[in-house]
């Protein structure tokens, strides 16, 4: 049989990985609970029902398509929206004021200095205003070759645009890259930007990935490359 010219060309989902994205709020480090205490004080102080689980649904979403959700469809004036958006912030940062390299979760650490060695480009892609600081605070951000947020783009999460940009500025394609998210918005933002994703946590959140595991905490690059390109 003759050979085409397109033989040695392996499917856009069996490419080697040379990227990595990782969404930071409940993968690098577990702010969730942060986000939680501060938006039940602002209902609280708001009289707005809040709980624990409704706050599980907001894994993901910026801070003021968060507050909308929340607000379940009240009309608040725009400069309402503002304070409101700007009180959570007040007390979310005085928890990251606390942060250190103890906030990291189990197994980000070794698995940042596997990439390294293995040559794997590194970026951060978050939902969240505060990822400069955060990073620094952890520790980790001489480990990582990019930091973006969904500030830099047109759209929030679920559209692809953060994990796109984050791959431009790495020099790779989203066929290079894989993304680890904790949220079903990050999830679907992932597959909308046709890379591969592996979904960290609860299956309901993030079945939609490619590969789900409960977290980062044993988990090496090769396996992961392994995995995700098979036959290669
Ligand atoms: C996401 C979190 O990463 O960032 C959300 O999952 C959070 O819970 C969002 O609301 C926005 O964060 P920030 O720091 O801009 O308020
Ligand atoms: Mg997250």
């Amino acid at each position: 049989m003759t050979r085409s010219r397109f033989d040695s060309l392996a499917p856009v989902n069996c490419r080697p990985l040379r990227g990595v994205i990782f969404d930071m709020d409940g993968v690098l480090t577990d702010t969730i609970e942060f986000h939680y205490q501060t938006w039940q004080r602002l209902a609280d102080e708001e009289g707005i029902p809040f709980t624990r689980q409704a706050n599980e649904a907001l894994r993901g979403l910026s801070r003021r398509d968060s507050l909308l959700r929340i607000l379940q469809g009240r009309v608040l004036p725009e400069a309402k929206i503002q304070e409101l958006l700007e009180r959570k912030n007040r007390y979310f940062r005085s928890f990251i004021d606390t942060m250190t390299a103890e906030y990291l979760l189990p197994g980000v650490q070794v698995f940042l200095h596997d990439l390294r060695q293995a040559g794997i480009k590194t970026a951060v892609a978050s939902a969240s205003q505060n990822v400069y600081i955060v990073i620094e605070k952890l520790g980790i951000a001489s480990d990582i070759d990019v930091i973006t947020n969904v500030y830099d783009v047109d759209r929030p999460k679920p559209a692809p645009d953060v994990f796109l940009y984050a791959a431009q500025q790495l020099g790779l394609g989203p066929q290079d890259c894989v993304v680890f998210e904790d949220a079903e918005s990050g999830v679907e933002a992932a597959r909308a930007a046709q890379m591969r994703v592996i979904g960290l946590g609860d299956a309901a959140q993030v079945g939609a990935a490619d590969w789900v595991l409960p977290g980062l905490e044993g988990v090496r690059w090769h396996d992961v490359q392994a995995k995700l390109t098979p036959g290669v």
